[in-house]
């Protein structure tokens, strides 16, 4: 059991998840953050935290988009760059809050500069 952060996050990353996690299994690309399901202990504060409805348990995803979504966050979490403060959104993120489909459109980028700011 894990819970996921999904396509909304992407280009907003506002990051008040990782200010709630007991457990620290928040990583952070560019432009998106992950959980590594591997060390989340499936307690669920930080589904409520996120504005952007970005965060959802596995058993509510349909299978493909558990499938999905499971190898995107695997993929961000071994890239290793652990966040555990919650920093700024990024500055359009109100311009692509809803906005389909932008992991297809946009995909995820590794963090460039590990401060990031
Ligand atoms: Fe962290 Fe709990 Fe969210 Fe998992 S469900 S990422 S342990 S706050
Ligand atoms: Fe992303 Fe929501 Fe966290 S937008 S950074 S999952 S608070």
């Amino acid at each position: 059991m894990s819970y996921y952060v999904i396509d909304n996050c992407i280009k907003c990353k506002h990051t008040t998840c990782v200010a709630v996690c007991p457990v620290d299994c928040f990583y952070e690309a560019d432009n998106f953050l992950a959980i590594n399901p591997d060390e989340c202990i499936d307690c669920g504060v930080c589904e409520p935290e996120c504005p952007a409805d970005a965060i959802v348990a596995d058993n509510t995803m349909t299978p493909d988009d558990l499938d999905k979504w499971d190898k995107i966050n695997r993929e961000v979490s071994s890239w290793g760059v652990n966040i555990i403060e919650e920093k700024e959104p990024l500055p359009d993120h109100k311009d692509w809050d809803g906005y389909p489909n932008k992991y297809e459109e946009f995909g995820i980028i590794p963090v460039k500069d590990i401060t990031n700011d």
